[in-house]
């Protein structure tokens, strides 16, 4: 499938209490040795006095959780398409130690910076969203500095298979549908066309859900489960509640999220 997931970009990241359902059920349920931004971050070159784009920045979460652990003299320039969450990631990443931060209302199909401008640019789950995904690896490529590298992260389809099966209840397809609109293969595909090389690593790790509240108000924050209708939602409880019963009261399920880097020659 070609397109982009849902781009009602307005309603859905105006600001961040919708990611926020979705983020807590990540952090409070996930089973791993190293969390997601920090493990993400264990494989990025940051280097001191270097210059770092994060397109799609959301609410900045990563940069709150990784901060203390980068080299010193960053400056960092937060994009995203929502006004709202570019100023939510500003003002969380001013009180931080870099030594400069900015913030930068932008499509990543039209990055508003000079070629060559930056060491590492980073687009983490957001491609998904982008209509013109070529374009937008251009971009990144134009505006990186030769030997720069671009960090894309994004989910596999079998990404907690188990919870897109309930989500059937209200219409939602059977697996992550982000991954239709860029996967893992376009990740490795689009990218490798561009800077003609790539690596990928995928985190290990899975959820382990305790609490069916959690389920409901996490695949209800976003489409098509933020309009389900009262038949579709009480269809939904039953399954969860299913799901709980066979699994002893707990829901196990795999993720799969990928990081995929490429280096400007
Ligand atoms: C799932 S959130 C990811 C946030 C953050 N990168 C993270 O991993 O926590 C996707 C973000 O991409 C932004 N976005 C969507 N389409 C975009 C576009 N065309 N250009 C720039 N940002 C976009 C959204 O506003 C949202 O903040």
């Amino acid at each position: 499938m070609s397109g982009a997931a849902d781009t009602n970009n307005a309603k859905q990241y105006g600001d961040s209490r919708k990611l926020a359902a979705r983020a807590r059920l990540n952090q409070e349920y996930t089973i791993t040795e190293t969390p997601w931004f920090e493990w993400v971050a264990g494989q990025l070159p940051f280097k001191a006095n270097s210059s770092v784009l994060d397109i799609g920045c959301g609410p900045g979460w990563f940069w709150a959780t990784i901060a203390g652990a980068l080299p010193q003299g960053i400056d960092l320039t937060l994009a995203d398409l929502s006004p709202g969450m570019v100023k939510e990631a500003t003002e969380r990443c001013q009180a931080l130690p870099f030594a400069s931060v900015r913030g930068v209302e932008t499509n990543a199909t039209e990055l508003p910076f000079a070629d060559k401008s930056f060491d590492l640019v980073i687009a983490m789950h957001m491609l998904y969203h982008v209509r013109d995904q070529e374009k937008a690896i251009a971009e990144m490529h134009r505006v990186l500095k030769p030997g720069g590298t671009l960090a894309v992260t994004t989910n596999g389809m079998g990404d907690t298979k188990a919870l897109y099966e309930l989500s059937t209840a209200f219409g939602g397809t059977p697996y992550n549908i982000v991954a239709t609109y860029f996967g893992y293969d376009h990740a490795e595909e689009k990218l490798r066309a561009r800077f003609g090389n790539v690596t990928m690593a995928e985190h290990p790790a899975r959820m382990r859900i305790t609490d069916p509240e959690d389920v409901f108000l996490a695949l209800t924050s976003y489409p098509p489960g933020d309009a389900a209708g009262e038949p579709e939602l009480a269809l939904f409880r039953t399954r969860i509640d299913e799901a709980f019963a066979a699994g002893g009261g707990v829901l196990e399920t795999q993720k799969q999220s990928g990081l995929f880097v490429s280096k400007k020659t």
